[in-house]
């Protein structure tokens, strides 16, 4: 049994209440083995920059179809479900997934849960957005998000990455973005935590869009 704290987060206009791991360093059973680190429960700085710039920044039509890649507790894809976008939040924890798909039932959102691991990802459905917050870290798992994005893409469709400007993840992009086959746009969004130690993130947002006719 996790023991949870209930968090919210302040959207203009909009409150999202959320459970989190209350000790995440209670969670870790082994530090040397990097599957075993719950990084999923807790929400990223990483996280909170893509569900600011999604609710300030962003509309989705009837229908439209969102996966988040990593999940955790999938704040950024709750933003888009509050947008009334199709929501799939995907990680390859399902205790991450169970935390989530209540989080997202608690505030009232419908949400598919996809379990699944990125170095055997199975699923062939197609989306209109896939998000990807803070996933892009270890230059041992990217290929395989690199796949899961050229895969699992509509045409026309876009993929937006967030991270604290990591050197992991602009390498991925500086290898794996081809300018024939996608636009991109970047931003910069400043986020600020008031219970963390870290309290000011700058948070690096890469919005890629897919220039295959829709
Ligand atoms: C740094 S956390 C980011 C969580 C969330 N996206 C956020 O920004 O708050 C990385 C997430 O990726 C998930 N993850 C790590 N390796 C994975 C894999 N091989 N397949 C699927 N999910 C994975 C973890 O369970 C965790 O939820």
């Amino acid at each position: 049994m996790i023991e949870k704290k209930e968090l919210t987060v302040h959207l203009p206009g909009r409150e999202l209440k959320l459970h989190v791991a209350a000790d995440i360093e209670a969670l870790i059973t082994d530090n040397n083995d990097e599957e075993k680190v719950p990084c999923w429960a807790d929400i990223w700085p990483a996280a909170y920059g893509l569900a600011y710039f999604i609710w300030e920044n962003m509309e989705f039509m009837p229908g439209e179809s969102v996966l988040e890649l990593g999940a955790g507790m999938g704040l950024p894809g709750m933003v888009c479900a509050l947008k009334r976008a199709d929501l799939t939040l995907s990680d390859f924890n399902p205790l991450a997934l169970e935390m989530a798909g209540e989080n997202a039932r608690q505030n009232g959102l419908s949400v598919k849960l996809l379990q699944e691991d990125w170095r055997k990802f199975a699923c062939r459905e197609k989306y209109n957005y896939i998000l990807a917050s803070d996933i892009l870290y270890d230059p041992k798992l990217n290929p395989f998000l690199g796949e899961i994005f050229l895969n699992n893409l509509k045409p026309a469709g876009k993929i937006i990455i967030t991270h604290p400007e990591r050197k992991a993840t602009y390498d991925f992009l500086e290898t794996w973005y081809d300018p024939r086959l996608f636009s991109q746009e970047r931003f910069i969004r400043e986020v600020e935590l008031t219970d963390s130690l870290l309290p000011r993130y700058k948070i690096a947002i890469h919005v890629i869009a897919s220039l295959q006719a829709g």
